[in-house]
């Protein structure tokens, strides 16, 4: 990986011959914004392995939630820097073919706690990007998430569509829902060439392990007991990294330009409860091995993906999609990746944990 900390002129040359298209032999230059967070960093590995026509730049801020060791020995190039810094936004924008626009603040606890930095990444840092698109008309795909939608209730079986109205909850959410809004804009007035996604709750190697998932399973790993928010009778729709990142690498491909996709595994019907118990029993701990513990102010209680259209315009299948629990194997999987990685958890675990105790956990 080479470094660059804020701005960068164009470095580009490292492995030219092995990253041309075989059809158009042109070499296409691809930014990845937020390419040091969890899914951006599973999507920079997957584009290097399975799409040699790439050469990649990462642009991340390297917040709390940045890690670029995540990419050391990868070859790309990385640049530090904010996406809400339009001088930088537009020298990367205007050196790109297509941008992969990851980067965002994205734990709704944290954005209970101090939404500010929210309204900049999501809004502002958006915002920035877009006019750089617009201006040299640079092909876009936006992650969006299900969360701007709001939530279903637990006993509503309906499913979240391309069409379905935005309804934000959180302040999380509601700077993702006014990124869309954005992006949706400069669409219809500017035309500029964007797609937006929206995935469900992501799971896999390189979370922050703030996140339900990998806190649950460090929390086994440092002996320490898992907590459930609540009765842990809400629902999210998991859908392992790949499997996300599979789908916007086909919307990359495929997707119509100006259209959205929703992408989601059929994971619609586990409960919290049910992933915690299950991340218990694969760590060789009783079912129930876990606490409650106080609820999150205004918590979402079901999300839900029909992604139809993802599937029969585009062929996309999930890979992970056990019949039982739906995500057994990427679990197993994911705690070995815990496991064997300690290194790269264990000196962020006491913070995130006096994190959640100064909020009466
Ligand atoms: P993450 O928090 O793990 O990573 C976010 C990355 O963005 C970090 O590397 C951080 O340093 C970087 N970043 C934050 N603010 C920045 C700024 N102003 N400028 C440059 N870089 C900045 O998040 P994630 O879970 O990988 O999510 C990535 C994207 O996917 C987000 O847009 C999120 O809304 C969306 N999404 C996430 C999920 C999920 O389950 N995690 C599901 C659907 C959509
Ligand atoms: O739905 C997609 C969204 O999923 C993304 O857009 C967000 O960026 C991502 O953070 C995630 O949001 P959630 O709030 O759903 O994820 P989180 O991992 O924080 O929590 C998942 C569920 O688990 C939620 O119902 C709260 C619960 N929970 C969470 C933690 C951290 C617990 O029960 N215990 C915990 O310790």
């Amino acid at each position: 990986m080479e470094f660059y900390k804020y701005a960068t002129s164009s470095p580009w040359g490292v492995s030219f011959f092995c990253r041309l298209d075989p059809v158009s032999l042109t070499l296409m230059k691809m930014l990845v914004t937020g390419g040091a967070g969890f899914i951006g960093t599973n999507f920079v590995r997957r584009t290097l392995t399975t799409r040699p026509e790439y050469e990649i730049t990462v642009l991340d801020k390297l917040t709390y939630a940045g890690n670029s060791s995540n990419l050391t020995g990868l070859d790309v190039h990385f640049v530090q820097g904010d996406v809400a810094d339009r001088e930088l936004v537009d020298k990367l924008v205007k050196a790109s073919d297509v941008v992969v626009h990851f980067a965002a603040e994205t734990h709704v606890d944290a954005s209970l706690r101090d939404p500010a930095a929210f309204v900049h990444s999501n809004v502002v840092g958006t915002f920035a990007l877009l006019e750089a698109i617009r201006k040299y008309d640079t092909r876009l795909h936006y992650i969006s998430t299900d969360e701007v939608f709001g939530d279903l209730e637990l006993t509503d079986s309906r499913r979240f569509t391309e069409t379905s109205p935005y309804n934000p909850s959180s302040p999380y959410s509601a700077t993702k829902a006014g990124a869309d809004h954005l992006v949706r804009a400069w669409i219809r007035s500017f035309n500029i060439p964007a797609t937006l996604s929206h995935c469900s709750n992501n799971y896999g190697p390189y979370q922050h392990i703030e996140k339900f998932i990998p806190r649950q399973i460090t929390n086994i790993l440092t002996h320490r007991t898992p907590k459930l928010y609540g009765t842990g009778a809400q629902i999210r729709d998991w859908i392992h990294v790949d499997d996300h990142n599979s789908a916007v690498q086909l919307i990359l491909d495929n997707g119509t330009i100006g259209e959205s996709y929703i992408i989601g595994a059929d994971n619609d019907h586990i409960t919290n409860k049910q992933v915690i118990s299950l991340i218990c029993e694969l760590m060789g701990l009783s079912p129930d091995a876990y606490e409650h513990v106080s609820d999150r102010p205004g918590h979402d209680q079901r999300y839900a993906m029909d992604s139809t259209k993802l599937r029969t315009e585009l062929g996309w299948q999930p890979h992970f999609t056990d019949t039982n629990t739906g995500m057994r194997t990427g679990l197993a999987e994911t705690i070995t990746w815990y496991t064997e990685n300690r290194a790269w958890w264990e000196p962020l675990k006491a913070q995130v944990e006096a994190n959640y105790a100064a909020t009466g956990q």
